[in-house]
């Protein structure tokens, strides 16, 4: 059987053949349709999390993961899982080079943990699956924020497991690294944090089901910093710059701004080298991040809204048949204000260079193997599922290695590695390999379906590393495995 036919009849045999759509342009069937959230609301700015550390270039904050209730809808509050009772979590403003001691305080009733999604720390404050915070405990995570890290990262729940149904429920925040060296600090900016939820009747969040767990949760509404469809004003001709990071299980963004093209500046890892652009439209997978730089419109009075296109190869399209806003951005009748300028080299960005090892990893579907969340089927790495007390690659500190990231499956899948940042040499299709088209530290990658995507990475730290989709169902149901970083 023809995989794509294979998935197909996985889904039908859920019981939502009314989902089991090839024609990529149909009328999206599958939007969640729960009731209706509060929108249109001014954008929120995200709340820093207060510093109460005593030292310079020290940062030291709590971070309490609760139950909490947050106003999504008009009458009903919705109870969710919380970082300090915020939705989103806190944001988290660091420095290059400062000691950071961060504690979580577990008052789930549930193991957890946090991890700091992209930065380089060591494996036992990286908040992996085998390293969990029990309830009623607390745990300080105290790192070094590495050098060369400034740029827009995002924390969050990693237990075994139970990654995809915390974050569902509220858990996951935006953290900032910064530089005193930063070629774009004239340009104000503004912190995007794209979340996603689903609501049941009466306002709760509805757990995964049986599609969930094969797709991954796409069927949610889209919230920003928190709120639905929010108008963020600006006056006209200003340049803004926007870190925009996608914290959704699942979901793929095409995004694109009416009337307006995007200037890429920056990717998972921090700044490129030079500017990209202008663009129309830039893809953002599961988990990763952006930094653009936009020029509003001089028009006065005037709205666009940032879009989310429809990413046309995800699997059967389900749940984002649409195209989808995620907010407005409102000109006022301010004054018009000056462009800003970008500068044509943001930072110094070499090539990992010549690869000393090559590893492989191979995407695969199979039906009803890994059976602790009721998937109908899984998605395997390199022929077998996630065991935490398995080795599944090796590698030595220090070594250029490239990995080929091969996607024997019918539908795209963000692939993540824990430790370092990872540079996109080139997606392959057949005898057709397309090379990166700019230089760019990553920690996230796309691979769509039936490609190859060859990345170049290295690990500076020694220690267990998991490698994983980034779909979070995924993640949890066997789609994760675990490098060794050994001592070189
Ligand atoms: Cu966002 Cu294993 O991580
Ligand atoms: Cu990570
Ligand atoms: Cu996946």
């Amino acid at each position: 059987m023809k995989r794509r036919r294979f998935l197909e009849s996985i889904v039908a045999g859920t019981g939502v053949a009314a989902f089991g759509c090839t024609d990529d342009h149909r009328t999206p069937a599958s939007m969640p349709s729960g009731p209706r959230l509060l929108e249109g609301e001014r954008l929120r700015e995200l709340e820093a999390v207060a510093n109460v550390a005593a030292g310079a270039r020290e940062f030291s904050a709590t971070l309490r993961a609760g139950a909490g209730e947050v106003a999504l809808l008009p009458d009903v509050a919705t109870r969710m899982s919380l970082y300090n009772g915020m939705y989103p979590g806190p944001l988290i403003e660091l420095r290059e080079g400062d000691r950071a001691r961060l504690t979580l305080d577990n008052a789930l009733s549930e193991d957890t943990t946090i991890h700091w999604h992209g930065l380089a720390v060591p494996e036992e404050q990286d908040g992996n699956p085998m390293d969990p915070v029990r309830p009623g405990e607390r745990r300080t995570y105290d790192f070094t924020v590495p050098a060369g890290s400034a740029g827009t990262y995002w924390y969050h729940p990693h237990p075994h497991n139970r990654t995809a149904a915390q974050v569902a429920s509220g858990l996951a925040g935006a953290l900032i690294v910064r530089d005193d060296d930063d070629a774009l600090s004239h340009v104000p900016e503004v912190t995007l944090l794209i979340t996603a939820v689903r609501l049941a009747a009466g306002g709760a969040i509805s757990p995964n089901d049986a599609i969930d767990w094969t797709v991954g949760r796409q069927r949610e509404t889209l919230l920003v910093n928190g709120g639905r469809l929010p108008v963020h004003a600006v006056a006209p001709g200003a340049t803004q710059r926007w870190r925009i990071l996608n914290a959704t299980s699942s979901r793929h963004f095409r995004l694109a701004l009416e009337g307006h093209a995007l200037t890429l500046v920056g990717t998972d890892g921090g700044l490129l080298g030079a500017p990209v652009g202008p663009l129309t439209e830039i893809l953002v997978g599961p988990a990763q991040r952006v930094e653009v730089v936009v020029t509003a419109s001089r028009t006065p009075n005037a709205r666009f809204r940032l879009r989310a296109l429809r990413y046309t190869a995800d699997f059967l399209g389900l749940g984002s048949y649409a195209d989808e806003d995620l907010l407005t951005m409102a000109t006022t009748t301010d004054p018009v204000a000056p462009p800003l300028a970008v500068p044509t080299r943001l930072r110094p960005l070499a090539d990992l260079g010549t690869p000393e090892a090559q590893q492989r990893v191979r995407f695969e579907e199979f039906g009803n193997l890994c059976t602790s969340t009721g998937a109908t089927s899984a998605f395997f790495i390199n022929g077998r599922p996630f065991d935490p007390s398995r080795i599944d690659l090796v590698t030595t500190v220090g070594r250029v290695e490239t990995w080929d990231v091969v996607n024997a499956t019918s539908m795209a899948h963000p692939f993540h590695i824990h430790g370092t940042q990872f540079q996109l040499v080139s997606t392959g299709s057949g005898a057709v390999v397309t090379p990166a088209p700019y230089l760019a530290w990553i920690d996230t990658v796309v691979v769509p379906a039936g490609r190859t995507v060859t990345i170049k990475t290295r690990q500076a730290l020694p220690g267990r590393r998991m490698f994983h989709c980034h779909i979070l169902e995924h993640e949890d149901n066997c789609m994760m495995a675990i490098l060794d970083v050994r001592p070189s």
